[in-house]
């Protein structure tokens, strides 16, 4: 991945990405950006453009479009500048957070109107991906992974602190805490519990700083939207929030992240096995009132990267790993239509692969061999251009 990146250093760029419908005037000034706000000023995207990822963007032009004609190539180099978030799956990954951020400051100093704003995944917890085997990641918490994850938090403070002046956006740990209230059952996620819940209240408090907006990942509609999690959810994202201090810069939840649920379905796919809760603007406006009674006002984020195309063509709901029959959702906006909603993002790369189908390979989970998943799957993270085509090939309209 280093190598891709070290091909394409120049295609820093950011893009017109929201709507301004109620974009602040501009300013007299050219040269000074307002001071970003975090989440205390309301919805943190409001009056911002999202910075368009130059690995994603270098990915897509060093690595798709080359094999690619017409239509799906033009509608490829589309997708090449949808800001999508930056994931710091890795300690050695935080010197690039500063990299982007170096380069939105600077585009920001002279004059971005409106500003750009930095948008990145925090994903390194000590015995990550309790629940399944494709993202396991660097740390163990038999090996110190709980004192490594609060270095790594620690560098990432260092990196929003030195660009005090720029708004950034971060979405907190992928799948950890749902996995807190579904899995406890799973060996390596009761062993997990004690310390995700110590790192998460690290990550929060130490990240609680000005020009910082949080929103915890929650899982999605066909994990926690069940009647028998919905409550347990709540109490525990409620009690982390609280168990905090309530910190200014958690704005609230991030849900369908890498996932494939739609916004809003008329008719639910057969794979959501009859539940009534099967897209995520029901999810959202199911969950929200119950973290309100238990002291968490949280607004969210959905991602819309995976979303574009349904029914998907999952066979289980929970299968969640390249899946078949999807395509690119919406661009980022925060035209959402429902006032607990802030932004539609692209939070998963969409092209990048959850998983490898080598049944051999170490981090090799069965999910990823399904029939409903796409193969052959290169390992998680890394560039699954036949998967990209597909996303292409059933994108929304809009892309
Ligand atoms: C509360 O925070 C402490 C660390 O200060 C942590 O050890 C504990 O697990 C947290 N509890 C919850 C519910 O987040």
């Amino acid at each position: 991945m280093q190598t891709l990146w070290a091909l394409s250093p120049l295609l820093f760029s950011a893009v017109r990405a929201l709507p301004q419908a109620t974009a602040t005037p501009s300013q007299s000034s050219s040269s000074s950006s307002p001071a970003p706000t975090g989440s205390a000023g309301g919805n943190p995207f409001q009056g911002y453009d999202l910075y368009v990822n130059p690995y994603y963007k270098s990915e897509v032009e060093t690595l798709a479009i080359p094999s690619m004609t017409g239509s799906l190539a033009e509608k490829a180099s589309a997708a090449a500048n949808v800001p999508s978030f930056h994931w710091l799956d890795t300690a050695a990954k935080v010197p690039q957070m500063g990299e982007f951020l170096a380069d939105i400051k600077s585009k920001n100093d002279a004059g971005a109107n409106p500003p750009t704003a930095g948008i990145f995944v925090v994903y390194d917890l000590p015995d990550r991906d309790c629940a399944a085997l494709a993202s396991n990641g660097e740390f163990l918490i038999s090996d110190g992974g709980v004192e490594k994850y609060k270095g790594y938090i620690d560098s990432i403070r260092e990196q929003v602190e030195k660009y005090s002046d720029t708004q950034i956006i971060l979405v907190i740990e992928p799948d950890s805490l749902a996995n807190l209230v579904t899995n406890m059952d799973v060996q390596k996620c009761a062993n997990a519990h004690d310390a995700y819940l110590e790192c998460t209240n690290y990550a929060l408090t130490q990240l609680n700083l000005p020009n910082v907006a949080m929103y915890l990942d929650a899982g999605h509609a066909g994990w926690l939207g069940w009647p028998a999690n919905i409550g347990p959810a709540a109490e525990l994202y409620a009690s982390v929030y609280k168990n905090a201090s309530s910190p200014a810069a958690v704005r609230g939840l991030a849900t369908n992240v890498a996932n494939y649920n739609a916004w809003s379905i008329a008719t639910c796919p057969s794979y959501t096995q009859g539940s009534s809760v099967c897209d995520e603007k029901t999810y959202i406006n199911n969950f929200a009132p119950q973290l309100k009674s238990a002291g968490f006002d949280a607004h969210f984020i959905v991602d819309t990267g995976r979303n574009g195309h349904q029914p998907t063509g999952q066979s289980q709901w929970g299968d969640w790993c390249n899946v078949k029959n999807t395509g690119f959702g919406v661009r980022p906006t925060t035209d959402t239509g429902d006032a607990l909603v802030d932004a539609f993002v692209w939070v998963k790369p969409g092209g990048e692969s959850d998983g490898t189908s080598d049944s051999s390979a170490e981090r090799y989970d069965a999910h990823c061999g399904y029939s409903d998943a796409l193969t052959p799957a290169p390992e998680a993270g890394t560039w699954f251009q036949a998967y990209f085509e597909q996303l292409v090939q059933n994108a929304n309209p809009s892309l």
